[in-house]
């Protein structure tokens, strides 16, 4: 058996690694191998397997799908689709060897970020704005637009 009922009626795949330090809402789906080591998941969200949440805050009823990386200084609000491998950073300018500075990122109720986008360090996507497969986000998302390509620019709707 691969799924478990844990506390606050959440499935939680039994491969998963789930902190103490998590603050967990109700009705969770945790898939397998997903590796939770600090922040906030609210009621109804789902995250898929091999995930990592290290410290992001995630709203309600979001749906994150797998391999997506989500560190300390990101916050995800209500409603949101995450796609798969899609990678959120939170370091403008990393160095192995220095202390480094956190830059915070936002992502408004309702956006959806298309599979392996990459969100740079210090954007706000807003509400309802959708991000393309393979986007590379630079800078502020306008609410209710589409961007894409590296980096994002925004383009029409199709209709
Ligand atoms: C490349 C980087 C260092 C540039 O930082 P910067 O010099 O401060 O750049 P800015 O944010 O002022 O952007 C300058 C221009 O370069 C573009 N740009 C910045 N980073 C880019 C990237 N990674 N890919 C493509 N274009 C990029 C911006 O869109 C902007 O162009 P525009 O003015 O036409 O919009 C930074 O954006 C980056 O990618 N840092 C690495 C983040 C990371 O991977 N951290 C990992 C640890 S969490």
């Amino acid at each position: 058996m691969t799924l478990v009922l844990a506390r606050n009626t959440c499935y939680i795949d039994t491969t998963a690694q789930v902190s103490h330090l998590m603050e967990l809402g109700s009705n969770l789906f945790i898939g397998p191998y997903a590796n939770l080591y600090g922040g906030k998941i609210g009621d109804g969200t789902s995250v898929g397997a091999y995930t990592e949440i290290g410290g992001a805050e995630i709203g309600a009823r979001c749906k994150i799908q797998a391999y997506v990386f989500l560190p300390k200084g990101v916050t995800i609000e209500d409603e949101v689709f995450i796609g798969p491998r899609a990678v959120f950073t939170n370091d403008k300018y990393p160095r192995a060897s220095k202390h480094w500075t956190l830059v915070e990122t936002r992502v408004k109720k309702g956006a959806s970020i298309g599979a392996g986008a990459v969100i740079c360090p210090g954007v706000v996507i807003g509400e309802g704005a959708m991000v393309g497969a393979g986007a590379v986000v630079t800078r502020d998302v306008a609410p209710g637009t589409l961007v894409f390509g590296n980096p994002a620019k925004e383009h029409e709707w199709p209709v």
